[in-house]
């Protein structure tokens, strides 16, 4: 496996995913947590980092044992670091070396450059440059701007690059990483949804044995693929518990439990709308919203686990993006998430994550590898809390209505218009608002909802979704003529940051 060295960029999973598209398993572990007695370990990469090098607060580690033993692959920050620390230059550099660069002068030779077209596009994204390298360490690439693009150590397999391959926009990045992890790390690209199936199943027979394990089904990907194949490995011992909070979206209950019927699994669908209802009336505080759902989901789940008394195990669908430890920047809290954290301990059962080493896009194709429904699989992310985070205030059974509705018609327009597969996630708010409309002839004092799309890759950083006029126009028709108590539509046109996908 290759080991990432997460100095905190917001690349840094990007750089994991890249690599496992290369079919070769990584890790992305803190950069102080490099795991020395692991002998699997057949490369690592340096990720970039908010910070420059000479910062007090910068994160440093020490390489020793780690270059010269194994092939090492520093990036931005990365490859500053390696340079700063044996005695080289890192200056602030001034702001036109952001962006896009092309490398005009490189070592064909050298085999991380191997393949790679004279004048290829690579993309910058620091503020600092590397001016003058330690001894030993020769420049193989750079741009007219940025005279150490990339270096290689002598008589070591290591290198450091000052631009991001991992990024969409350095154009032959993949082919860069590929030079490092194949040719130069000796990856065998054994990595597959296939034998992911196969070596996980097998795993899990052995772990499981004939003891009863439970699964909250949420209708998203990760908890259904999850549920796939714990049910491939173990059958009908793996026992799947739905709870229908009130807030999904329209007749989604009805249609996701049939879908899993459909795949064989052994569901047991909850409705507790009416108590959740009943919690949330009057409550208008976001945060509070949140915490009395994701308590009363607990409640709800904890109660019905409670009947299969020889569960010894709970399985959830978390991803490897949740178990990365994360490197506390900020350390704030914007949202309290909603999940089913803090119940095994509360029902005494051991914990069951198949797909915790696994990236969306690799849980996804391990659900295709299993057969599942492609509208499954491409759902859009929706919030655990539901359309409670989308009604803006207290929240009604009639609020419920109004919001399934307009949502119906704009993720069904989505569909029809070929649109759903281009946008990362997309809802409708109800806004706190009333205005004048007028119907016919007469006057009308409704609610406005806001349409909100946007594309992203992984929900940290989205852009409002470029949605065609003429389906704009459709869809705010028919919500204002076919959904009661509406008549005003608006497009929510923020990006996150500064604000989030979710208006609560
Ligand atoms: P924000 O609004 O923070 O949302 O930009 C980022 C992504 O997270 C989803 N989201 C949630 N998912 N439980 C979840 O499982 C939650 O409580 C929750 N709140 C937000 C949101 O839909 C988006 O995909």
């Amino acid at each position: 496996k290759i080991i990432i060295l997460d100095f905190g960029s917001q690349t840094t999973q990007l750089i994991g995913r890249r690599v496992r598209e290369l079919n070769t398993y990584c890790e992305i572990v803190p950069y102080n947590k490099f795991p020395k007695y692991d002998d699997s370990v057949i490369g690592v990469i340096l990720s970039g980092s908010p910070f420059s090098v000479y910062d007090e607060k910068a994160f440093r580690t020490s390489l020793e044992g780690i270059r010269g033993r194994i092939p090492v692959l520093g990036i931005c920050y990365g490859a500053q670091f390696m340079a700063y620390s044996n005695g080289g230059t890192v200056e602030p550099a001034p702001s036109r070396e952001y962006g896009r660069a092309h490398l005009e002068k490189f070592d064909s030779g050298n085999p991380l450059m191997h393949g790679l077209d004279q004048r290829t596009q690579v993309w910058m994204s620091h503020g600092d440059t590397i001016t003058s390298l330690p001894e030993g360490f020769n420049i193989i690439a750079s741009t007219d701007k940025v005279a150490v693009a990339a270096y290689q150590v002598d008589g070591e397999k290591t290198w450091g690059v000052q631009f991001h391959p991992e990024v969409y926009h350095s154009t032959q990045g993949t082919q860069l990483l590929r030079n490092f992890v194949v040719d130069i790390c000796g990856s065998r690209q054994d990595w597959s949804a296939a034998s992911f199936i196969e070596s996980t199943v097998a795993a899990l027979k052995e772990q499981l044995g004939n003891d009863r394990v439970i699964l909250g089904l949420s209708g998203g990907v990760d908890s259904s693929v999850a549920a796939v194949l714990l049910n491939r490995a173990i059958g009908k011992n793996l026992t799947c518990i739905f709870v229908d909070h009130g807030m999904l979206r329209k007749n989604e209950f009805r249609d996701v439990l049939r879908d899993y019927e459909g795949l064989g699994l052994n569901v047991i669908g909850v409705d507790a709308s009416q108590k959740f209802f009943s919690e949330l009336a009057g409550v208008t505080d976001p945060e509070r919203k949140r915490k009395i759902i994701g308590k009363g989901f607990i409640d709800v789940f904890d109660e019905e686990a409670r009947k299969i008394t020889d569960a010894k195990w709970l399985a959830q669908g978390t991803i490897y993006p949740d178990c990365i430890e994360s490197l506390s920047i900020t350390g704030t809290t914007i949202k309290s998430h909603h999940n089913v954290g803090g119940l095994p301990e509360k029902m005494n059962l051991k914990l069951c994550e198949p797909l915790r080493l696994l990236f969306k896009d690799e849980v996804r194709a391990v659900g295709r590898e299993l057969g599942m429904p492609e509208h499954l699989i491409t759902r859009h992310p929706f919030p655990g809390p539901g359309l409670a985070v989308r009604i803006l205030g207290d929240i009604t059974p009639e609020k419920v209505r109004i919001l399934q509705d307009a949502d119906d018609i704009f993720i069904r327009g989505l569909r029809e218009w070929g649109l759903y597969d281009k946008v990362w996630q997309a809802g409708v708010i109800l806004l706190p608002v009333q205005s004048v409309g007028v119907m016919g002839d007469e006057r009308t004092y409704e609610r406005a909802v806001a349409l909100r799309a946007v594309t992203s890759t992984d929900a940290m950083t989205a852009d409002w979704a470029h949605l065609p006029y003429d389906f704009m126009a459709r869809v705010s028709n028919d919500i204002i003529n076919h959904v009661r108590g509406v008549n005003r539509v608006c497009y929510d046109i923020s990006s996150k940051p500064p604000a989030t996908i979710e208006w609560e």
